[in-house]
C-alpha cells in the first residue's frame, strides 16, 4: 500500500495545480516556436523525445553516453555554479539539437571545444554547432552555467528538481526536475553513466549517485567526487546537500553502501537502515542480483517535499523512511531504475511493481499476505479513488503518481500471480529484471514475456487490470 509520505504530492494537488498550469503554459509555447524555428530540415534534432505526457522532456536526434557534471554550491546565498561536459553520438545530421534546461543563465556552450550558438526557449536549450555533426559522430558539449536553481511544478503539483532546505538542497528529479540542476536529454529513454564533483561549504556533504572517489577539502570548502557507472536515467540522478552523518560499508555480496542521515532523522532512522543488505539480499533472491555495484541512502530532513525518491544506487527520503518505503525504494532499483520506461504512461511498472514488492515482503516476513493486502483495497467502493483510471492508461502526466498506478497497478501482478501460480509468476519477474537489466521495458514486452513464460493467454488479464475503465470484477 501507499505510504502516506508518496501519498502526499496527491493530496497537495488541488492546491497547487493552478500553479502548476500557469507555470507549464509559457514553456509550451514557447517550446513549439522553437521546434517550428526555421532551417533545413531533416538536421535538426527535435525539442522532444516524443513523450505526450511530457511533450518537452528529453530531446531527438542524439544520446548521451556520460555526463561529468561539475558543481559548486553556495547553502547560504543558495548559488550554483555548474559545468556539464556531455560525451554524445548523433543519432542523425544535427545543424541544431536542444538539451533541456530550466532557469539558470547559461554562459557558454561548447561544441568539440568550439564555441557554438545558443539561445533559451522555455525548457529548452537550443543549441547552433559551429559545424554540422554527421550521424553516428561522437561529439562533446560543455555548458558553462550558475544561478539559484529553483524546482519545477509538477502537473501533479509537487515540486521536483532542485528543492532548498534549511541546510543545503533536497534533489530529486521525477519527472521533470533534473534540468533544474544540469542541461540534460531529460528523459529515461536516454541513459548514461555519470561523474560529479561537487564542492560545497566544509561541514556540508553532497551526496551523488555510485561510489565514492575522493573527499578533499581546500580553503573551507570539501569537494566530493562520486561516480556512476552503470546506466542511469537523468531523473534519478541527486547531489543531494546537507549536514549529514554518514556511514561506509561493503556488504557481504560485495556492494559498497554509503548512507548520509540528517541528525534530526537519525534516531529514526537507523533501525530501519540496518535492514538495507537483508532487504537487498532478500529482493536478489527474488529478482536476481542486485543491479549496481553502489548502494545506500540519502535521509534528510525536507518536510515540504512530501515524497521519496529511487535514486540510482542511493534512494533519497524526505524523513526517516519505515521499512515498507525502504523495501519499496530497493525495489526500484531493478524496477524503475535497471529496467527503465520507455513512456511515462508505463509508470505502473515502476510504481505497481515497488508496490508490490512490499506486499511480498510483509507476506514473508509475518505480516499481511499479499492476498490481504488485495482484499483490502478490493473492497473500495466503486466511487473510490483507486478506480478513477485504469494504471495502464494514466491519462496524462498529471496522475502518474496516484493510487491507481500504485495499489492497482500492483493488485494486476497479484491476479498475474494466481493466474499463472507461484512458480512461473516469480520466474517472470526475474526474468523481466534479468532481460531487461540496464536498459528498458515496455508494457507490451511484459505481457509478451509473461505469456511465453506461462505458456498461457493473458490478454485478457491485462486487458482488465491495466486498460478498462472502473472496478473489475473478479471471475
Ligand atoms: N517514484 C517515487 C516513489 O517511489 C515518487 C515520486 C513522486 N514524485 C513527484 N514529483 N510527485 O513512489
Ligand atoms: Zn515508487
Amino acid at each position: 500500500m501507499t505510504p502516506p509520505h508518496r501519498q502526499a504530492p496527491g493530496r497537495r494537488t488541488a492546491v497547487l495545480r493552478r500553479e502548476a498550469v500557469l507555470a507549464t503554459v509559457p514553456f509550451a509555447v514557447a517550446a513549439l516556436l522553437a521546434a517550428a524555428g526555421p532551417a533545413a530540415a531533416g538536421t535538426i534534432g527535435a525539442s522532444g523525445a516524443g513523450d505526450p505526457y511530457f511533450p518537452f522532456s528529453g530531446n531527438g536526434g542524439y544520446h548521451v553516453k556520460h555526463y561529468d557534471l561539475t558543481l559548486r554550491y553556495d547553502t547560504t546565498g543558495r548559488h550554483l555554479d555548474g559545468k556539464a561536459v556531455l560525451t554524445a553520438r548523433a543519432t542523425q545530421k544535427l545543424t541544431r539539437f536542444d538539451l533541456d534546461l530550466n532557469g539558470l543563465k547559461v554562459t557558454r556552450v561548447t561544441v568539440d571545444g568550439t564555441t557554438a550558438g545558443f539561445r533559451r526557449s522555455g525548457q529548452e536549450l537550443v543549441v547552433t554547432p559551429r559545424h554540422a555533426l554527421r550521424e553516428d559522430r561522437e561529439f562533446h558539449v560543455t555548458v558553462s552555467y550558475s544561478g539559484t536553481p529553483k524546482p519545477v511544478s509538477d502537473p501533479d503539483g509537487s515540486a521536483d528538481g532542485w528543492i532548498p532546505t534549511d541546510d543545503g538542497a533536497f534533489v530529486a528529479g521525477e519527472p521533470q526536475g533534473a534540468m533544474t540542476w544540469f542541461p540534460a536529454n531529460n528523459h529515461p529513454q536516454d541513459k548514461s553513466s555519470y561523474d560529479f564533483t561537487i564542492t560545497v561549504p566544509k561541514g556540508r556533504t553532497a551526496v551523488a549517485n555510485g561510489v565514492l572517489r575522493g573527499v578533499r577539502t581546500v580553503n573551507g570548502h570539501t569537494t566530493f567526487r562520486w561516480h556512476q557507472a552503470e546506466p542511469m536515467a537523468a531523473y534519478l540522478a541527486t547531489a543531494t546537500v546537507g549536514k549529514f552523518k554518514t556511514e561506509q560499508y561493503t556488504t557481504g555480496d560485495g556492494i559498497q553502501v554509503f548512507n548520509a542521515v540528517d541528525s534530526r532523522e537519525a534516531r529514526a532512522a537507523a533501525p530501519v537502515l540496518k535492514k538495507l543488505p537483508s532487504v537487498l539480499k532478500w529482493e536478489s533472491r527474488l529478482f536476481g542480483p542486485y543491479p549496481f555495484r553502489a548502494a545506500g541512502s540519502i535521509v534528510d530532513h525536507a518536510p515540504d517535499v512530501g515524497y521519496a525518491l529511487e535514486t540510482q544506487s542511493r534512494p533519497l527520503y524526505d524523513s526517516a523512511p519505515d521499512v515498507s518505503t525502504l523495501v519499496h525504494e530497493s525495489a526500484h532499483q531493478w524496477f524503475g531504475d535497471s529496467v527503465s520506461l520507455t513512456a511515462w504512461k508505463d509508470i505502473w511498472l515502476n510504481e505497481g511493481f515497488a508496490t508490490y514488492a512490499e506486499w511480498l515482503y510483509s507476506e514473508q516476513h509475518g505480516g499481511d499476505s499479499a492476498q490481504k493486502s488485495f482484499d483490502a483495497l478490493y473492497a473500495r467502493p466503486a466511487a473510490n479513488e483507486l478506480w478513477a483510471f485504469p494504471p495502464g492508461d494514466p491519462g496524462s502526466g498529471k496522475n502518474i503518481f496516484d493510487t491507481p498506478v500504485y495499489a492497482r497497478g500492483a493488485m494486476t501482478l497479484h491476479e498475474l500471480r494466481k493466474a499463472v501460480g507461484d512458480h512461473d509468476f516469480f520466474r517472470i519477474l526475474r526474468a523481466w529484471a534479468t532481460e531487461h537489466r540496464g536498459g528498458h521495458g515496455t508494457t507490451a514486452q511484459f505481457v509478451k514475456l509473461s505469456e511465453r513464460i506461462s505458456g498461457e493467454d493473458l490478454s485478457g488479464l491485462f486487458h482488465t487490470w491495466l486498460y478498462a475503465q472502473g472496478k473489475p470484477s473478479t471471475a
